[in-house]
């Protein structure tokens, strides 16, 4: 079993949102030992390198080697941005963090901040989020009141503020180079890359931009190294993640498991297999934009590597799983229905695309549809993924591409056998000259 608690240690201990409870079970020494020890930011970025800790919100992108793009010479202010929107469908692991373990976010976001020598922080908070935002509110005023954030943190000559910013309820805005826009105050629409926000990011300075949950395993690697963590998982995936796991088991929640660990296990001994001993029918791996898995699936580890190489992605760690009543059509139209209502309209194949897949799975799901409507939600889908700025595009696409290719049979049985797209001139079996 590779359950670990590395993060849900502080969930199980009572009052861990709280300073003098964090502090008891070694909270901020990791930061203080940065901090006054002057770690120069190549030991913060190769020791995090070291640890192989990825990305957690959602593109398992190398957390140090994202650090080290920040050019040192660059003049001027530097950003570290906490992306806490968590929008995305089926995600909910950042919300636990923030809510029980807030200082262990934002220590790591102060190691984050020494390594890119950026003296303010700015987090973005999901706009209905509003217990976490108080958490952190209170863990702020906490920090600042120690002398842990704010002038001269630990005694240092370090200065680090951070601000706390609610977002208004828009999913685009967890995109990262939105989420800036937003920030600086415009509408929330992705930026086109390059320049990369470690170049010209917020206000246009250098900028790192990263998950609550990345940040909150970087005062764990400090402490306990980063060989430890590098060998909690497996190659290039390293430590543990949070696994938000819903829909149709028997206990759905957050569980931390060591990366590597097979899918298998998450779901029939972890969160004790699905509801009612039915029959398990599919998995979305990581947020409902990751491609589909069908029951056959499911032998494969949760690294973001052995995703990948089934066709699907680890993502944000966000599963949903679905028993065999489950009508997949009806997710599939869920789906559509957000990515369409969630697209900015920035990107034509985007807005016009996602528009286009609802009302395509709109007609198919109330039995109005035809064969050559699955042709065409393909066809579409495949037109949106890769032709847009930010990959919204390709999170409305991957799911449509999955499930009308892996549950093909279900989606022909809800169209109607006598209906013929007009066009093909081709006759049903049976109909009339
Ligand atoms: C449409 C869209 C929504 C996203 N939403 C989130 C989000 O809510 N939280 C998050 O951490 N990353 C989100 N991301 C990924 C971010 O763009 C970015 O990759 C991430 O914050 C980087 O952090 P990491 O390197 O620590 O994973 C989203 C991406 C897209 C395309």
């Amino acid at each position: 079993m590779a359950k670990v608690k590395l993060i849900t240690r502080f969930f199980e201990i009572e009052d861990a949102n709280l300073l003098p409870i964090y502090e008891a079970n070694g909270g901020y020494a990791a930061a203080r030992k940065v901090v006054t020890e002057s770690w120069p930011p190549d030991k913060i970025f190769s020791t995090v390198k070291a640890a192989n800790l990825r990305g957690l919100g959602g593109a398992g992108f190398p957390a140090g080697m994202k650090w080290s793009f920040v050019p040192k010479d660059a003049e001027g202010p530097k950003y570290l941005v906490v992306n806490a929107d968590e929008s995305e469908p089926g995600t909910f692991k950042d919300r636990h963090i923030m809510l029980k373990a807030p200082h262990l976010l934002l220590e790591g976001a102060i190691i984050a901040a020494c390594s890119i020598n950026a003296e303010d922080i700015y987090i973005y908070v999901r706009g209905e989020y509003y217990q976490p935002t108080q958490s952190l509110e209170r863990a702020i005023e906490e920090a600042e009141d120690a002398g842990f954030l704010g002038k001269n943190i630990f005694g240092s000559h370090k200065n680090i503020k951070v601000h706390l910013h609610r977002g208004a309820g828009a999913y685009i805005c967890g995109e990262e180079t939105a989420l800036l826009s937003s920030l600086e105050g415009f509408k929330g629409w992705p930026k086109l890359k390059p320049p990369f926000p470690a170049v010209k990011g917020l206000f246009s300075k250098p900028t790192i931009i990263n998950n609550v949950e990345t940040l909150s395993y970087v005062p764990i690697v400090i402490d306990k190294g980063p060989e430890y963590f590098a060998k909690l998982g497996v190659e290039r995936n390293g430590g543990a993640r949070l696994f938000g796991i819903s829909g149709h088991v028997k206990k759905p929640g957050v569980y931390e498991l060591s990366l590597g660990t097979p899918m298998r296990e998450l779901i029939f001994d972890h969160a004790g297999g699905v509801r009612g001993d039915r029959k398990l029918k599919a998995v979305i791996p990581g947020g409902s934009s990751c491609p589909v898995l069908t029951a056959d699936e499911i032998d494969v580890n949760l690294d973001f590597d052995s995703l990948a190489k089934i066709g699907s992605m680890l993502g944000s760690g966000g599963m949903i799983i679905m028993d065999e009543t489950t009508d997949m059509v009806k997710v599939l139209l869920r789906i559509c229905r957000f990515y369409a209502f969630e697209s900015c309209g920035q990107c034509t194949p985007c807005r016009e695309g996602t528009g286009w897949m609802t009302r395509i799975m709109e007609r198919v799901a109330s039995g109005e549809g035809t064969s050559q409507d699955l042709d065409d939600l393909y066809d579409v889908a495949g037109m949106i993924g890769g032709n847009t700025i930010c990959p919204l595009g390709d999170a409305a696409s991957l799911p449509v591409l999955s499930f009308v290719k892996k549950f093909r049979a279900e989606f022909e049985a809800k169209v109607s056998a006598a209906k013929v797209p007009a066009a093909s001139g081709k006759k049903s079996a049976g109909e009339e000259i």
